[in-house]
């Protein structure tokens, strides 16, 4: 029998995910611990996991490496990858905002000619061109982006906010609202028809569980 390959993000997304598959009633191994293999291959129920890094997800699912992959959608909205994104699974969950010093709450169209520091380039970019109507230069940045406003690389950020434990440790607050993220199930267009039993068996477990997980 053929096997599915899974892209997921190596971490924590991976555990939930595999956690939210069995639940679902999908049989699929527990990974390794303390390892640093990148394949985990489940040859009782024909599934091959590949960890990779998060952004890379939707990469190995539009080129078919991958048949199908779990991957937040703060990703899929930053890639723009040639993907199926057929379901929302909920877990994940935070929200993608602006921030800054508490100085600009309700006050953030005083700033002049706004820097905004963030990973997330192309959101960034999207929000302030067709949402805000406002030019903004944006900053890219890997990581650790609450620092920019601290040392005047910018006024403002774009970025995820969960706990919001990171804001609060370095004096920052969320100033608006983009958009909720969340762990979205993407599937490669080629594979959903060359493997679709598999594939539709998956999207219909899942979909049962998140149903029956809202009616409790
Ligand atoms: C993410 C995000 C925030 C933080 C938010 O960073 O970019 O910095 O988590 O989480 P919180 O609201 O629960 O504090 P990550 O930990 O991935 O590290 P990075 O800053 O190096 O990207």
């Amino acid at each position: 029998m053929e096997y599915l390959n899974i892209a997921l993000p190596k971490g924590r997304l991976a555990d939930q995910t595999l956690g939210f598959f069995r639940k679902a009633g999908i049989p699929c191994l527990d990974l390794e611990k303390d390892t640093r293999k990148l394949i985990h291959i489940d040859e009782d129920n024909k599934l091959r996991i590949y960890l990779v890094k998060t952004a890379d997800v939707p990469v190995y699912v539009e080129y078919g490496a991958a048949d199908i992959g779990v991957v937040g959608k703060d990703t899929l909205l930053e890639e723009g990858r040639n993907v199926y994104d057929v379901l929302n699974l909920g877990f994940g969950a935070c929200r993608m905002c602006v921030c800054g010093e508490p100085k600009y709450l309700g006050k953030t169209h005083e700033i002049d000619n706004k820097r905004v520091a963030t990973k997330y380039p192309k959101i960034a970019g999207d929000y302030y061109e067709k949402v805000k109507s406002e030019k903004v230069e944006i900053i890219k940045l890997n990581g650790s982006v609450e620092l920019a406003p601290l040392c005047n690389l910018s006024e403002l950020i774009v970025d995820i906010v969960e706990s919001g434990k990171t804001l609060k440790a370095n004096g920052l607050v969320v100033l608006e609202d983009i958009c909720d993220i969340s762990a979205h199930l993407i599937v490669n267009k080629v594979s959903m028809n060359m493997k679709t039993d598999k594939i539709s068996y998956i999207i219909q477990a899942l979909k049962k569980e998140l149903e029956d997980d809202t009616c409790i």
